[in-house]
C-alpha cells in the first residue's frame, strides 16, 4: 500500500549559515542565471498580495510566490516589512519565511528561513547590475544608511568588485555607523572604514560606487557630489534630488513597469512626467544576456534601480534547500503520518 506519510525539511537561518548558504558569490550567479531564465519563460511569476496595516509606516505583509518550471519547484516568500522596527525596538525591519513545494505530487518539501535569502537578494541583485555599469577599477564606494541591506550590499559590491578599497558610511546616528564597521571590518579585512559621523556629502562625494539604502523619504543624496563615472545603487524610497537621475547617463533598473507603480525617486519623476519610457536604458536581464551594452565609457554616470523581483528569492531559497540538504543540517518535519481517514482511531477524533 501507497505510504501517505508527508514530510518536508525545516531549516532555521542558523542551520542555513551552517551549512555555507551565506556564500554571496553563489547567490550573484544564481541571481544571473535565473535572470536569464526569466527572460527565457521558465518562471511562472504571478502578482503578489499586499497587506498593509499602518498607512503612513507602511508596515505589511506580502505572500509572493513564483515557480521554477524546469526544477519543477513551486515556492511562496511570506514577508513582514515594518520599517520602525529598528529605531523603535531594537528589531530587524525585515522578516521572511519560505516554503517550498514540489510539483510533480504537489507536497511541500521546505519551510525555511526567508531573511537571508531576501537580504542577499537585494545585495546580489545591486552587484550583478554593478558588474555590468560599475568602472572596473571602482576602489571607493559610499553609503547612506548603514542597515541590513546596506551591509549585503557592500559584501556583494566587493564580490564582483574585488579592488574596492575604501568604505565610507553614513546614518542617522553614529552607533549605528560604528556597528556597521564593527560587524563588516572583521569580514573584509582589506578594506578601510570611515564612520562619516552624519556627514552624507563626506560619505558619497567622489565615491566610485554609490549606494542609498536608507528608510527615509528625502532628497538626501545631492547631484553634484555624484562624479563622472560613478555607478549609483540606488535600494530604498525617495532618496535623492531628481537631478541625479536627470544628469546620469543610463538608467537601469530591474524591472522598469514595476519601478513605474512604486514610490521611490524614478517612480516620482515618471508620475511627475518627468521621465518616460524612453528613459529607460535597459532592465537588468537585458545587461546579463547581452541584448543591451552595459558601461560603455570611464565618464558615464549610472543610475540602477531595483525594487524587488521575488522570483530571485525562490531561487535563492531552493540553492539553499540544496546545499543546506547536501549538507545535512536541519530537521525533518511530518506534515501527516496518513490520510485523514486512515487513523485507526479515527472515531475517537471526529467531533460533531
Ligand atoms: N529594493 C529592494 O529590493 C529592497 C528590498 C528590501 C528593502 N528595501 C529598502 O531598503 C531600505 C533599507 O532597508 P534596511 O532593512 O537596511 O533598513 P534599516 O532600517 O535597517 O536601515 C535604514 C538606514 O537608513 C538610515 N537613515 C534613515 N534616514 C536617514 C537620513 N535622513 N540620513 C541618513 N541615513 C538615514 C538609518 O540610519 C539606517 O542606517 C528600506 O527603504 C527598505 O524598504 C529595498
Amino acid at each position: 500500500m501507497t505510504s501517505h506519510e508527508v514530510d518536508f525539511n525545516y531549516f532555521s537561518q542558523e542551520h542555513l549559515l551552517n551549512a555555507g548558504c551565506f556564500d554571496m558569490r553563489l547567490i550573484v550567479e544564481v541571481v544571473e542565471q535565473t535572470l536569464l531564465d526569466f527572460e527565457q519563460g521558465s518562471i511562472m511569476f504571478p502578482e503578489k498580495i499586499v497587506q498593509i496595516f499602518n498607512q503612513r509606516t507602511q508596515e505589511r505583509i506580502n505572500c509572493l510566490p513564483a515557480t521554477m518550471l524546469d526544477e519543477k519547484i513551486c515556492g511562496m516568500k511570506w514577508v513582514s516589512v515594518f520599517p520602525d522596527n529598528p529605531h523603535k525596538y531594537d528589531l530587524q525591519n525585515l522578516s521572511a519565511i519560505f516554503v517550498l513545494s514540489e510539483i510533480e505530487h504537489g507536497f511541500p518539501v521546505a519551510v525555511m528561513d526567508g531573511t537571508l535569502a531576501s537580504n542577499m537578494r537585494v545585495g546580489a541583485v545591486g552587484a550583478v547590475a554593478a558588474k555590468h555599469l560599475a568602472k572596473k577599477d571602482a576602489e571607493i564606494i559610499g553609503f547612506i544608511g548603514a542597515g541590513e541591506q546596506a551591509k549585503m550590499h557592500l559584501l556583494a559590491m566587493k564580490v564582483v568588485r574585488p579592488g574596492l578599497k575604501v568604505c565610507r558610511v553614513s546614518a542617522l546616528t553614529s552607533e549605528e555607523e560604528q556597528e556597521f564597521i564593527d560587524q563588516l571590518a572583521p569580514i573584509l579585512p582589506d578594506m578601510e572604514f570611515i564612520a562619516a559621523k552624519g556627514n552624507v556629502k563626506m560619505a558619497m562625494e567622489g565615491a566610485d560606487i554609490l549606494v542609498t539604502a536608507t528608510s527615509a523619504q528625502a532628497p538626501l543624496l545631492k547631484a553634484e557630489w555624484v562624479k563622472p563615472g560613478a555607478f549609483y545603487s540606488h535600494v530604498g524610497g525617495w532618496e535623492d534630488e531628481y537631478e541625479v537621475v536627470s544628469q546620469s547617463d543610463k538608467i537601469v533598473c530591474d524591472d522598469w513597469k514595476t519601478v513605474t507603480h512604486r514610490t521611490q525617486t524614478l517612480s516620482r519623476m515618471y508620475k511627475d512626467g518627468l521621465l518616460s519610457d524612453h528613459d529607460l536604458h535597459a532592465d537588468l536581464h537585458e545587461l546579463v544576456s547581452g541584448d543591451k551594452p552595459g558601461r560603455e565609457s570611464d565618464e558615464e554616470r549610472i543610475y540602477f534601480n531595483a525594487v524587488g523581483l521575488s522570483f530571485l528569492d525562490i531561487a535563492i531559497a531552493l540553492t539553499m534547500y540544496k546545499r543546506a540538504k547536501e549538507a545535512g543540517v536541519g530537521q525533518s518535519l511530518e506534515l501527516q503520518h496518513e490520510m485523514i481517514f486512515e487513523h485507526a482511531d479515527i472515531v475517537n477524533k471526529v467531533h460533531l
